[in-house]
């Protein structure tokens, strides 16, 4: 399949952005400007991208993570639909940080990011941000760092927390990253999930999605948490909660998803069985402690994305170098659930050229913006609800009345 088919593929199964998309057609809400992107660039990314530039508005784009783009939907993303494409698969610290130094030099109006590499560097570039007037950050890693920068009083300009739309992480995190993350540990290491001792470290949005689709395929779960009440949460959905250095013993595979680094550790893996796999579905490649793992065993690549590790007489195996196992060794979420990721995306951004915030600070996507997303899907898949009745909405503002 070529990068056009794959782009053309997406697109079909986006009704929601393709709404969106004939809409920005109409009224060219970005006309004149510059957007620049560090997103996963693959086959539903290009579909935002040319959603925004149907809007009027000049796309350049890197991705946002050495092993996350699709080399084929770069290339026709770049030739066929003449985008500013800056993006390789499999690039070392300095080409990543080198594209993303492109992204900026257009000197953009808006930034979409995830992660937060962008938005640092254009914080560290003013000779290239200072046209900027906002922008939005996808994932909760990002939204973290954001969330710091404007703690610090380091944020220069409006960002807005596009995860935390409930359209993006109720469905992104959960069922895409959980679907997706199967999808990565099959196509990597082409083993059977059922009966597999799997052990989730996080049970925040994405870790959930992962416990719970990783059960559905006849595995055996058990999660690690460090907030008591996820702990009990995923008690109750029941799972058994222990601690790393306890759950790792028994543990055929290791998912990590909590944004946090270190884990696991080398500490950790003293524990482990032989055999061992490792994966993570977190944003940065450091919660698998893969400085530790590398400074002690260089891994020798066994199968396409499986690399192992010799460690305390043990074979220790890391799916994708410990980087994003459901978009580098998988295809990334299901396109359904892009559509609803990256609609929020473009209304932000639209909302951000229309509203023209000034203060610098993380703003929340507005309710109205969830709510059109919703409306959307709904009537893309011709799925009708209930409405409330005068009546009934009267009774909903009523304190006087009973049963
Ligand atoms: N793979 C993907 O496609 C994808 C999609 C969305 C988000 N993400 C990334 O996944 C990570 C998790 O995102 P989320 O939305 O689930 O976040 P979240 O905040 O909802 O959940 C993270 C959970 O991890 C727990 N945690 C933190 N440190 C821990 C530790 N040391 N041990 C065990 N648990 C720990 C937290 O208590 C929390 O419950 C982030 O880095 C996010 O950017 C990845």
């Amino acid at each position: 399949m070529s990068g056009k088919d794959k782009i053309e593929w997406a697109i079909q199964w986006m009704p929601v952005l393709n709404s969106i998309k004939r809409d920005f057609a109409e009224n060219k809400p970005f006309k004149g400007m510059k957007i620049s992107m560090a997103l996963h660039l693959e086959a539903k990314t290009a579909a935002l991208v040319l959603a925004l530039k149907e809007g009027g508005a000049n796309v350049r784009i890197a991705g946002c993570n050495p092993l996350s783009t699709d080399d084929e939907v770069a290339e026709s993303l770049k030739n066929d639909y003449g985008v500013e494409v800056f993006a390789k698969r499999g690039l070392n610290t300095n080409e990543y940080y080198e594209y993303l130094n492109k992204v900026l030099d257009q000197q953009p109006d808006l930034i979409i990011d995830d992660g937060g590499d962008l938005t640092t560097l254009a914080h560290n570039h003013a000779d290239r941000s200072e046209n900027i007037i906002g922008g939005n950050e996808e994932t909760t890693t990002g939204v973290v760092r954001l969330k710091n920068m404007e703690k610090a009083g380091a944020l220069k300009f409006p960002m807005f927390d596009v995860n935390d739309a409930m359209m993006k992480h109720l469905f992104d995190n959960r069922y895409g990253t959980g679907q997706s993350t199967v999808d990565g540990v099959i196509n990597s290491t082409n083993l059977v999930l059922a009966g597999k001792k799997i052990v989730v470290a996080g049970y925040g949005w994405c870790g959930r999605g992962i416990a719970t689709r990783m059960r559905g395929m006849g595995a055996i779960v058990s999660v690690t948490e460090i907030d008591p009440i996820k702990a009990i949460e995923a008690h109750m959905d029941g799972f058994d909660v222990h601690p790393m250095r306890k759950a790792i013993k028994n543990a055929d595979l290791v998912i990590t998803a909590t944004g946090m680094k270190d884990v696991v550790t080398l500490d950790d893996l003293k524990n482990a069985k032989d055999g061992i796999i490792l994966a993570n579905a977190g944003h940065f490649n450091n919660e698998i402690a893969m400085n530790q793992i590398e400074g002690t065993s260089i891994g020798r690549e066994v199968r396409r994305n499986v690399k192992v590790h010799e460690l305390f007489g043990k074979k220790v195996y890391v799916l994708a170098d410990g980087r994003l196992v459901n978009l580098a060794a998988g295809q990334g979420h299901p396109v359904e659930i892009m559509d609803l990721s990256f609609a929020i995306q473009a209304l932000t951004a639209e909302y951000i050229v229309k509203m023209r915030p000034k203060e610098r600070r993380v703003f929340p996507v507005p309710s109205e913006i969830d709510k059109k997303v919703a409306e959307i899907y709904l009537k893309s898949y011709d799925i009708n609800i209930d409405h409330l009745t005068e009546e009934q909405i009267r009774y909903l503002n009523s304190w006087d009345e009973g049963t």
